[in-house]
């Protein structure tokens, strides 16, 4: 079934339990990178991302937010699908694990796996993480905790329907060893086979149905629902119409995904297990990508340092966003988003080394040939050297999910046509009749470059790529293949080519004025473009950001009404609660609702509650309550009343004080 003509990128689903961010964009963006670096190889490509939507964390957002999991899965996930175009992510398929074709594949393949005798059902005991859905076992534990929840697992007992997975830890390691490509960088592929050394246990792959409903249902017990991995990894099948659909021939032996480091050993180990399970040949490869943090730390919604892609389409435009985040990443390590860097990057590379030398190419073509090029003398210069030598590294480099060097590689050659133009200096040449071939040439070969830079950019910006050929007289025409990259002089002299507006202007610097949406320059969905170009001139719309502001608007919406309901553990321990022993309790003339209570905690003080209605004066003396002792004094029908006591309220407006009943509790104790 193995196709090299084909290649089919996945990312992992997403779960919906918080709208993307850059880590998701991120994962996203390289695989349409290496969608687009396949497809101008030639190469027929399939290219499927989705979202997770089963499990208990889905269900516990959903009722954060009051709504009920289907409901919220629906607004997530559609978050999810909508974003991706604004980044110029183009997918073939965007797959949900509550599609019923995914439903109906996972029973499918369970039902199978059942048949074959692959799965057994056991009483287990074990520790439980509910954060991550799973068991551990004890040497998997940080000092007994979760290593990624820190939180202490809880000990459960349950029946439970287990995949026989350690029956293949000896094919998977002898497959890793025998496949060096399988898992990428080398640094988690030796993270796995090490795993590996210790014996594999089998997984679990049930949940009671007392414990989750929101799941599928497993085919031959309908009691339980099966575990949120073993549902989700099935998504990689469905997404082309296993068993029989032409895209799963067609695809399948050519499967790579990509992942980051923090769910290797899903993919790593559960996968090709239960691919091997069910009759299949494990996929091609696996990417696995570093963390982006925020200053080094770990991305959070406690911290408030979640990065959204709407944020980031907003600021700098699709197109900059997807250079900075494959150039300022390492595959395979983690790095760091400042939003400085970012800033930097753009204004050196794009403004500065790209930007320059497409807008002073087209000024010196418009100058000395009125935009027509030139007929060579000679196809042989440095910078045909240069690009000739540059293609097959690039395509290694690509090849290899490398695409930070990728690019490296091509701003080296950027720099070189820079520098030429400095050194050779054209304006001089024009000068000089007897020196116009030199000018043909040297100019002939800086178009030729910028078709060839046109060429390698377009999987990581694809509007850049198209604007240049417009400029280089291709409009109408364009074309990435990668073939016409290598070779050299295939631009047809006596074409004429256009001043495009400035590709990438500069920013400024964060927090000036200009940054913040009322800058005169429109980063747009994709190019930006200045006001005093072409673009207000008609030439070409500039692209609106409203998408992108809708959509930071509802996600911000989102967050804020997330945080609204937190509070810090800071912000609690202010709130000083105490025990409170109430001495006396008396109503307050012409004050229906209002008692004054005398209390001590220890010291004794006023409380004007406004509980009169629920309760008789003389039922509340000796009662032991809990008092909020640190509120601001505030005068109440002229007393001053210097507390809040706790009570619960029922739907029928009953009022319950919340007491204390432990006789050795001395009034003033502190809550906490
Ligand atoms: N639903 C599972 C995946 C199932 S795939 C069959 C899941 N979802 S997730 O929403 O938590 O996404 C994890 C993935 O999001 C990572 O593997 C990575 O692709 C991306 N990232 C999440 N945070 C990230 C960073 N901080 N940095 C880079 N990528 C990150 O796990």
């Amino acid at each position: 079934m193995k196709n090299e003509k084909a290649f089919y990128v996945t990312t992992p689903i997403y779960y919906v339990n918080a709208p993307p961010h850059i880590g998701h964009a991120y994962s996203t963006i390289v695989a349409d990178v290496q969608r687009r670096f396949h497809a101008m190889r030639g190469e027929q490509t399939f290219f499927l991302t989705g979202t997770d939507e089963h499990g208990d964390k889905i269900v516990q957002a959903a009722h954060a937010k009051g709504m009920s999991p289907k409901e919220y899965v629906d607004h997530i996930s559609a978050i999810f699908r909508e974003t991706w175009p604004l980044l110029g992510i183009e997918y073939d398929r965007f797959i949900r694990t509550t599609d019923p074709e995914h439903v109906t594949t996972v029973q499918r393949i369970l039902a199978l796996v059942h048949e074959k005798g692959e799965i057994a059902f056991r009483e287990y005991e074990g520790l439980y993480c509910f954060g991550c859905e799973r068991f551990y076992m004890e040497r998997e534990l940080k000092d007994g905790r979760c290593p990624d929840h820190g939180t202490e697992p809880v000990r459960l007992k349950e029946r439970n329907y287990f995949f026989l997975m350690s029956r293949y830890q000896d094919w998977l390691i002898d497959h890793i060893r025998s496949h060096p490509g399988f898992i990428t960088p080398e640094r988690y592929r030796n993270e796995v086979l090490s795993f590996l050394k210790e014996p594999l246990d089998d997984l679990c792959i049930s949940r009671p149905t007392t414990r989750l409903t929101w799941g599928i249902p497993l085919p031959f017990d309908t009691n339980f629902v099966t575990y949120v991995w073993f549902d989700a990894l099935i998504n990689y099948l469905t997404g082309i119409g296993w068993p029989t659909h032409s895209d799963f021939e067609r695809f399948w032996g050519a499967a790579e995904h990509v992942i980051a480091k923090d769910i290797l050993k899903p993919h790593a180990i559960y996968w090709p297990t239960m691919l091997k399970a069910i009759g299949l040949e494990p996929y091609r490869s696996l990417h696995v990508h570093g963390y982006w943090q925020i200053k080094e730390q770990k991305m959070s919604k406690s911290l408030g340092n979640v990065i959204r892609p709407a944020e980031l389409l907003e600021k700098f435009g699709a197109e900059a966003v997807r250079y900075c985040l494959m150039r300022e990443m390492a595959f395979g390590l983690d790095a760091s988003y400042s939003e400085d860097a970012f800033r930097t990057r753009i204004n050196a590379d794009l403004a500065n080394d790209l930007g320059n030398l497409v807008s002073r190419t087209l000024s010196m073509q418009e100058k000395y040939f009125k935009g027509v090029i030139p007929t060579p003398e000679s196809l042989d210069s440095e910078l045909q050297k240069a690009c000739m030598a540059l293609i097959p590294l690039w395509e290694l480099d690509m090849e290899e999910f490398q695409t930070h060097k990728a690019l490296q590689r091509v701003w080296e050659v950027i720099g070189l046509a820079n520098r030429i133009i400095d050194y050779s200096a054209p304006w001089n040449l024009a000068k000089d009749e007897t020196r116009q071939g030199e000018l043909k040439n040297l100019m002939y070969s800086l178009l030729e470059t910028l078709r060839i830079v046109s060429i390698l950019i377009w999987p990581v910006m694809p509007q850049a790529a198209q604007r240049i050929q417009d400029a280089i007289g291709l409009a109408g025409k364009q074309d990435f293949r990668l073939n016409l990259a290598r070779e050299w002089g295939l631009l047809c002299p006596s074409t004429g080519c256009i001043r495009i507006p400035s590709l990438f202007p500069r920013l400024e610097a964060a927090g000036s004025d200009c940054s913040r949406g009322d800058r005169p320059v429109a980063p747009t969905s994709g190019l930006t473009v200045g006001k005093d170009n072409a673009a207000s001139k008609g030439e070409r719309p500039v692209a609106p950001t409203s998408a992108a502001s809708q959509k930071t608007k509802e996600i911000k919406e989102m967050d804020t009404e997330d945080k609204g309901n937190l509070i810090t553990i800071d912000e609690f321990r202010r709130v000083d609660l105490r025990v409170a022993e109430i001495r006396n309790a008396e109503r307050i003339p012409k004050a229906d609702r209002l008692l004054k209570l005398t209390v001590v905690c220890p010291e004794e003080r006023t409380i004007v509650a406004g509980i009169a209605e629920h309760f008789a004066p003389e039922e509340l003396i000796g009662k032991k309550i809990i008092v909020v002792a640190n509120l601001q004094p505030t005068k109440l029908r002229g007393i001053t009343s210097e507390g809040m006591l706790l009570a619960a309220k029922d739907e029928n407006g009953l009022l319950t004080l919340t007491t204390i009943h432990n006789p050795d509790i001395a009034p003033g104790a502190r809550i906490g």
